[in-house]
Parts: structure tokens; sequence; C-alpha cells
């Protein structure tokens, strides 16, 4: 094979389900799931099919109406015998790879599931040149002519022309992908990047939709749905209207064709994504319509067919001047979408980023969830480490994502008001709800550029369909499936890295939730002032008495008051505002006394020194690994550990340096500060 085998190696299929004999109990009749589920069998799972139940050691058995969904599976065993049950193919497709799963973890085969979230989606940010937006493991599995690799982040967002046939068509690795996907439980994607340029606007016309429909087959294979993203000019540009007014009529039925000539190719099609009216994209606005005239416009035209709107809240003003006090990017989601509140079509869904900037080392929940109470709602989460490390520098971030679905919004109108149960409390359709992220593979050998990232992907899988999993359970399912044949004490080793590595780059990361000390478009490496004069709205604000943007409603921009009466209280104040967002609510002296004990600036010092020295503990951990696990793998992060080493120190003396120059306060413990 040319690429890794990820969590779904050979050795994996050996010892859990190679050579063993299934059989197809009652099957109601056959479709691509269940085609799909033979070929698993005999192909990847190297097992056999029997027409002989009592032969059988796994019995596959579809029980219509049997389970709380047609996603849920049963796992039952009994006298050496497994039952594999479902209400449908896909059930039991999850319910096999569960079984897989399990054997391996020894986690018991007597189980039953039901997926926490209805929408498990990956958005992928591939463009039609094969560059990915944001892509930090090479080409896209999707697009692309210019051979493999070639074209990887280029940290410009233009996209080339494209002569010919746009579509890798690399089947074979994109139906390895669609395996991975499903066997995490993700059931949709949407393969091109949602600022849509170029030729990808016309993904949604022939000749290109044939490309699609072939991707299309075979994530429908493995019971995921595809989606495109669409570019909200589409009329003007493909058809030359003058308008893309949501509320004219040859506007609206250019949707409505384009709709029907789409499902008629590709019947299961999920539907659009959609940017609008963000970071210079076309939107609603420009004919001053609301965001519900254009979502509602776009989920009539695919309402006949069973097609979804995911509508993106990512709308702020990136054209700021920096003297003005006035806006606040934190609060524009929240004044763009509530006054819409309830406006929305059933089959749109809202897809908000889960804090209210942009996927930095640390930011509140967005108030939009809780304050949003009759809207379909998915949570965006960004699984390629564009604030994160570049998956360059080790960041296990389900511990991160887990922390922002356990918040509790503290909204007393709702059964339960944690933000991951809040979705479906507020929803039209409570089956229109759940999480989507940015997807982070590519044509690397590896799939994520650093081995380790494997873990985020798998990660975001388990946690979207199981939200009380934990952190630590997922990592450790992770690598026993990944490093099966090494001795626990190496796993160990990999666990003991990888569990506290987000909180690593964290501590050498900007401090205290205030976000964008990173180096301007790039996003990777230290500039603490790269934005602080720029039009993005991303400020710190730091002067020579402190640091730290005031969001209180008494002396700043009125953003903590965005939440529950409970939340906004606790974040209007400094002293129960959580320390590890302290500085995105308020303004504080260095000298202020956090949670923790510490002041500010010794804390800003204290992790910044941990964070390095964690690095330094890495590399000595990982070099024991040396010959013990694959040397491609070894290699791979080894080289990746040196680079991060560089980005640690870097972050480490210029925050410290750039403070203490600030605040004129020395470090506590004497440790070298660059003057
Ligand atoms: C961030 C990111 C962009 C992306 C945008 C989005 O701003 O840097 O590359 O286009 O998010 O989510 O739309």
């Amino acid at each position: 094979m040319e690429f890794d085998q990820t969590w779904l190696t050979s050795e994996v299929v050996e010892r859990s389900i190679g050579g063993k004999s299934f059989y197809f109990d009652d099957l109601p009749e056959e479709n691509e799931v269940s085609l799909r589920l033979r070929s698993e069998i005999l192909g990847w799972g190297r097992a056999r099919i029997t027409s002989d139940k009592e032969d059988a050691e796994i019995i596959l058995r579809v029980r219509p109406g049997v389970l709380a969904t047609d996603e849920s599976y049963r796992l039952e065993s009994s006298e050496g015998v497994i039952s594999v049950i479902g209400n449908t193919s896909r059930g039991i497709l999850y319910g096999f790879y569960s079984m897989v799963r399990r054997m391996i973890n020894h986690q018991g085969l007597n189980f039953e599931s039901t997926p926490s979230q209805p929408i498990r989606m990956i958005d992928h940010w591939d463009q039609i040149d094969g560059t990915i937006e944001r892509g930090y493991a090479g080409e896209s599995l999707f697009f692309g002519q210019y051979g493999k690799n070639s074209n990887p982040d280029r940290k410009e967002f233009s996209v080339r022309d494209v002569v010919g046939d746009p579509f890798r068509r690399d089947y074979q690795r994109v139906e390895f992908y669609a395996r991975m996907l499903s066997s995490i439980g993700i059931n949709a994607v949407s393969l091109n990047n949602v600022n849509v340029r170029g030729l990808a606007t016309f993904l949604i016309t022939d000749p290109l939709l044939d490309g699609v429909a072939d991707i299309a087959q075979i994530f429908t294979s493995f019971g995921i749905k595809t989606y495109l993203a669409i570019n909200w000019e589409a009329p003007k540009r493909i058809k030359q209207i003058k308008t893309s007014d949501p509320l004219d009529q040859e506007v609206r039925d250019f949707w409505k064709e384009i709709a029907r000539n789409i499902y008629n190719r590709i019947p299961d099609f999920g539907g659009f994504v959609v940017k609008a009216d963000s970071e210079g994209e076309p939107g609603p606005y420009q004919y001053k319509r609301t965001h519900a005239d254009g979502a509602n416009m776009l989920a009539e035209a695919v309402e006949p067919y069973g097609g979804h709107i995911f509508w993106r809240t990512f709308v702020y003003n990136s054209r700021q001047d920096w003297r003005d006090r006035s806006t606040d990017r934190a609060k524009a989601s929240s004044e763009n979408f509530l006054p819409l509140d309830g406006q929305f079509k059933e089959n749109v869904s809202l897809q908000i980023k889960f804090g209210p900037i942009d996927f930095q080392t640390s930011e509140p929940l967005t108030p939009l969830f809780g304050g949003l109470k009759r809207t379909n709602q998915v949570m965006e989460f960004q699984i390629t480490a564009e604030y994160l490390g570049h998956q360059i520098d080790i960041n296990y971030i389900v511990p991160q994502w887990k922390k922002v679905i356990s918040f509790d919004t503290k909204y007393r109108d709702v059964g339960d008001s944690v933000a991951s149960c809040i979705l479906k409390e507020h929803a039209i359709d409570p089956e229109k709800t759940g999480f989507t992220s940015v997807g982070n593979v590519g044509m690397d050998y590896n799939w994520t550029g650093n081995k380790l990232s494997q873990a985020n992907l798998y990660g975001y899988g388990r946690l979207s369909w199981d939200n009380e999993l934990t952190p630590e359970e997922i990592l450790d399912e992770w690598i026993n499936q990944t490093f099966l044949s090494i001795q626990p004490k190496y796993r160990k080793t990999i666990y003991e890295i990888m569990i506290t590595s987000n909180e690593t780059y964290k501590k050498y990361n900007a401090p205290l939730g205030i976000g964008f000390m990173v180096v301007p478009s790039s996003h990777y490496g230290v500039s603490v002032n790269g934005y602080e004069y720029d039009r993005w709205g991303t400020y710190h604000f730091a002067d020579r008495n402190g640091v730290g943007v005031d969001r209180s409603v008494a002396t700043g921009t009125g953003f903590s008051g965005l939440y529950s009466d409970e939340v906004a209280r606790m974040y209007e104040d400094p002293a129960t505002t959580p320390d590890d967002v302290l500085l995105f609510f308020h303004h504080v002296p260095y000298t202020h006394v956090l949670q923790s004990g510490e002041t500010v600036i010794q804390h800003i010092y204290n992790t910044h020194f941990d964070g390095y020295e964690g690095v330094l503990d890495y590399i000595k951990k990982w070099s024991t690994l040396e010959g013990v696990i694959d040397e491609i793998d070894y290699s791979n992060v080894a080289r990746r550990l040196q680079l991060q080493k560089q980005n640690a120190l870097e972050w480490r003396d210029q925050i410290n340096t750039y403070f203490y120059r600030m605040s004129g306060i020395a470090d506590e413990h004497n440790r070298t500060i660059y003057e």
C-alpha cells in the first residue's frame, strides 16, 4: 500500500475478525451499504461469509425498529457466537467496526450504542487546484493534477486555473478514507473549501458533477452523505444572471434547477455548505437581504429531495480599524444571527464555530449556543491545526473539545443546558443538529502530516458519536489500535506525550485566552503584535499596566452580557472568570492574582518556561521509541519535534521578553528573560 493504514491495519484485522465466518441473517434487501459490508468482510476484514448459520461465528441481523435510531447497533455475545444487530445495514456497518475496535481494546461484546449527535460531519477545505486551505498534510485527496504533494499549504489562498480534469480520481485512497471515517461514525462530508474560488463554483454543474458523483458513490456505500460548498454568486457566474438576490425569481429558479440536476445524478446528495458575507465572500447583505432570506431560498431548492443547508455564522467585519473600540469581533455572530432566531426553515442548520472568534487555543463557548432557541445548530470544530501547531507540533486536541462540549450554558428553560445537549434542546428538527469539523487529511503518506495527528481525526469521530467518552479513553483506543504490536510500556510513553500535548502547546502560546499572537496569515509561530494594528479585529491591548480585552458590560464591549444570566455574571467579574479565558474578558494589571494564586505576569513566565521544558521532555521520551515503532513513524515525529522545539523556544522568549519589557516585573525565579 502506498499509504499508512492508520488504526485499521492488517494486524488489527488479524487479531479481531480475520478468518472468521460471518452470516447474514434476514437481510431485508441489498443496498449500497449492505454490499459494502460484504466487501469489507471479505476484503479489508479477510474473513468469510457463510450461508450456513450453524457454521457462523458472527451473525449480522437487520431488525427494523428494534433500536433507537437507524444508526444504532447492538452487539451480543453468547456461546462463542457474536451477533451484530441494527435497524438497517448502516447500523450494522457501525456495529461491525465497533466490534473490531472492542475486540482489540478488550472492551466486551455485549454492548449497545446510539450516536449522541445525529450529524457527525467533516468539512474539507480542499480546492479545485489540489491545494487545501489550512491543509498541513499535502494535497487534496479529491482534487489536483499537480502530482502528489507538490502543492501543500502555500500560505496564500489564491487558486490556480485548472486545465482539464480537476479530479484526482485516486479512488483507492478515497475508499480507505471513507473506511476510516465510517469506522469512527462520521456520516457526512463536504468536499470543497467554503471559500469557493475559481472553477470550484462550477462543481454543482455538469460536467464536473460527474467527478463529484464518483466520489459520492464511494462515501454513500460507507453510510456517508456528500455535500458541496457553494459560491453565493453562482447565479451570476454560472448563468450570467444579473443578480444573486435571494428574493429574485430568476435566482430562485436557478437554484431549483441546480438542485434538480444534482439530485438526478446523486439521489442521496446531502446539500450545500455556505460561507456568505464573510471575509470578502459574497452574500445576501449585498442585496440588503437577511441571512435567513439567503438560507431559506437554498433550503427551498433542495427541500423536494430531502436536502439540507449548512449556513455558517462566521460573519464579521474583517475590515475593522484598530483605533475604533466600538466594534468587537466576538459579538459579531451573535449580532448577525440572534435577531433571526426562529426564521430559518426546518432543513437549515446554522453552522457555528464553537468559540466566538476562531479556533484559538483557549476560547469561551460562543453565546449563540443557548441564545438561539428555535434554530437547528451544528457546532463547528477544526481538526486541522491552524492555530494549534500545523500538525508540526504535537497537539492531541480532544481534551479541548471535550471541555467545550461539556460547558454548562446554565439556561434554565431546557432539560439539559450543557453545550453538547443544547443543540437538540433548541432545535426545530433535532435530527438536523450535531458536530462538524474542518478535516485534517491530505495526500501525505500518513494522511495527517504528523502521524500523531491521526488521533485528532479518530478522536473527533469517536467524541461526536459518544459525547460521554473521555479524551483518555479515546487516546487509549487509538494508541492500542495504531501501535498494536509494541509493548505496553512503549504505548504508555506515547500516551504520556499526547495526553499532555494540548496543554503544553497552550502553555507556550498566547496566555490566558488572549489568542491571536500568531504570525499573520500563516498562523504558525509567534508574533505578539502581528494582528495588533490590523483589520481583523483580534487585539490584545497590552500596555505598561496590563493586558486583555475588556468585554464586560460595565466598562467594556458588553460581550459578556450575551450569555445566560448566571454565566454572564461569572464572566462579568474578573474574580469569577476562569483563568484560561481571563484575558478574553478582561483587561487586568500584570499583578492581578489569578484563581490559581499566581499573578498574571508570573503565570506568563511560568507557563512559557514550562511549555518549552515539556517539549524537551517529549523529545527525550520519543527517543526511547527508536527501533521500537516503525522507522517511518519514528522519524516523522522525531523531525517534527525538532521544529516544535524551535517553535516553543521562540514563543517562550518572545512572549516573556515582550511582557517583561511591558511590565518591568522580573521573574520570581530569576530565569533568563532576554531584555
Ligand atoms: C479562518 C481561517 C480561514 C478560513 C476561515 C473560515 O479565518 O484563517 O482560512 O477561511 O477561518 O472559517 O471561513
